[in-house]
């Protein structure tokens, strides 16, 4: 059995700007994993930059930067079962064009620029840590029992 694993995933500009941010956070609470970060902000060039370090010699970084900054993100941090992996499969792949229906990307989007979310790659050991460590504080992140349901009657 693998491990339980916190994944950093974002909400991109696009999608938040298209009112579409609770339907992708709802993918993921439906699909059953657990929230346990969660922010609204806009992110200065030198966060942007940091964040998308990995690109930074690709010919489209500028414009993934300018655009990543461009409006609200909704940055979080979702734990479960081979969350990375799981996760990566729900979003579909980078070009929306090449996602399967069914996934993120695959049904809220048409342009590679604009894919309406980010998550950590799962081919990257340090991508979630570092990730996770670049938006959040320890104690932004909420520790609490999924299963407490004693005030259901
Ligand atoms: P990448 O990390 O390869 O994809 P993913 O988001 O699936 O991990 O690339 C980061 C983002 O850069 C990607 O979501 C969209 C953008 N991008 C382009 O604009 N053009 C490109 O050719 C590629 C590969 C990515
Ligand atoms: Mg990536």
């Amino acid at each position: 059995m693998s491990e339980r694993e916190r994944t950093f995933v974002m909400v991109k500009p696009d999608a938040f700007q298209r009112g579409l941010a609770g339907e992708i956070i709802s993918r993921f609470e439906e699909r059953g994993l657990k929230l346990v970060g969660l922010k609204l902000e806009v992110l200065d060039r030198e966060h942007a930059e940091e964040h998308y370090g990995e690109h930074e010699d690709k010919p489209f970084f500028d414009d993934l930067v300018e655009f990543i900054t461009s409006g609200p993100v909704v940055p979080m941090v979702w734990e479960g079962e081979d969350a990375t992996r799981q996760v990566r499969q729900m979003i579909g792949a980078t070009d929306p064009a090449e996602a399967a229906p069914g996934t993120i990307r695959g049904d809220y989007a048409l342009d590679l620029g604009r894919n309406v979310v980010h998550a950590a790659d799962h081919e990257d050991e340090g991508a979630n840590e570092r990730e996770i460590e670049l938006f959040f504080d320890d104690d932004e992140l909420v520790e609490y029992d999924q299963h407490d349901a004693s005030w259901l009657y």
